[in-house]
């Protein structure tokens, strides 16, 4: 089975086609992303408008040149995938209405992905990994921890009841002068600065149910940094180790208790801790969590940064594992702006800025 699989719900426009092959993983014919980090960054943020004119004018090339680089004619695909969300809703339209247009021409079936169902499964692309695991979603637009049981089969452990881990190292590097997307560039300055000598708290630690809440290390952060003005370079790479030093205590106490509770959630342990989001691209808190699984003897899956961030392999991928069980939709499937995995838990105040309360 091949699949096209169309990715829009943020900055990076996406195209590529998966093929499901002999030993049930994903064999990637091709990947083509754009990131439109260059048109959002003189405004620190991903900017809705700017990101729908920019995947308008960018995606037909893409599913083009996927095509070519896979060798594939569009008649050769087994199926046509989008992102439906959740996401920012102009985006989300261009992707879905070029894929339904897509499969009408090519008469082949449609599948409307959820795109936090695609960089759940994604461990299954890269690795084939069995069900059940535990998946922690760490990017600019989500934050939680999963317990991922099935195709379809989600429940949510925690979540973010504010800011996402990738917003908050966004919003510290831009109090801080650095520049954007910010978590490289605070990773960056971390390097150099003494992670203990500002202290700052670490919201959430110990609380059993495994949320998160990043806020107010954001402001303790900014106040911080107003006591030390102006700062020199040892203030902000002071301030940006400390600040990462609390993510990685935070996310570490966090995923402890969600063990805990994966085991309430699913009746048997764990098969994996998997990573994924484009904050699971930060090397301290990846070596935590290296140390955080030979700890508690689990296996730990992080797929290649490139399949971490968004792309549309992971969105191809969702399609086949959906195909593979009769999971199609139909062509008038509507953008879903919100669009929770776990559809039983309550909506989480906050929870991204891409609003999604999963
Ligand atoms: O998954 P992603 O590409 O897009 C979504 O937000 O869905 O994640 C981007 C986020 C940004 O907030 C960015 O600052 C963060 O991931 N990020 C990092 C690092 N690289 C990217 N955060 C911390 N350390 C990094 N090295
Ligand atoms: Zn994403």
């Amino acid at each position: 089975m091949i699949v096209l699989g169309i990715e829009t719900t943020c900055d990076e426009t996406a195209a590529a086609i998966v093929r499901l092959a002999g030993d049930g993983r994903g064999e990637i014919l091709a990947n083509e992303v754009h990131s439109q980090i260059k048109d959002h960054a003189p405004y620190g943020g991903v900017v809705p408008e700017v990101a729908a004119r920019a995947h308008v004018e960018i995606l037909d090339g893409l599913v083009k040149r996927a095509l070519n680089d896979a060798n594939l004619k569009l008649s050769d695909v087994d199926g046509v995938a989008a992102a439906a969300g959740p996401g920012l809703v102009g985006g989300v339209l261009v992707g879905l209405t070029t894929a339904k247009t897509l499969a009408l021409a090519a008469g082949k079936p449609f599948v409307a992905v959820n795109h936090l169902e695609a960089h759940a499964l994604t461990p299954r692309l890269t690795d084939g990994l069995p069900f059940p695991y535990l998946l922690l979603l760490v990017s600019g637009g989500h934050t939680q921890l999963l317990a991922v049981r099935g195709v379809g089969d989600y429940k949510r452990l925690g979540t973010t009841i504010d800011d996402a881990v990738g917003e908050a190292f966004d919003k510290v590097a831009k109090l801080l002068g650095l520049p954007y997307p910010g978590g490289p560039a605070v990773e960056r300055a971390a390097e150099r600065g003494d992670p203990e000598r500002i202290p700052l708290p670490r919201p959430m630690l110990g609380r059993p149910k495994p949320d998160f809440s990043l806020s107010g290390l954001k402001t303790a952060v900014r106040m911080e940094a107003e006591k030390r003005m102006p700062l020199n370079g040892a203030d902000v790479a002071d301030l940006c180790a400390s600040f990462q030093a609390a993510i990685v205590d935070v996310l570490v106490d966090r995923i402890r208790f969600a063990l805990r509770a994966f085991r309430d959630a699913t009746n048997e342990p764990p098969r994996a801790l998997v990573v994924a989001g484009g904050v699971a691209a930060n090397g301290a808190i990846r070596q935590a969590l290296v140390r955080l699984a030979a700890e508690i003897g689990l296996r730990l899956v992080a797929p290649p940064p490139a399949l971490c961030t968004d792309n549309g392999a992971m969105i191809a991928w969702a399609g086949i594992e959906r195909l593979a069980l009769d999971m199609k939709d139909e062509l008038d499937a509507s953008p879903r702006p919100r669009w929770p995995l776990d559809q039983s838990s309550a909506a989480a105040y906050g929870g991204g800025r891409l609003g999604a309360k999963a």
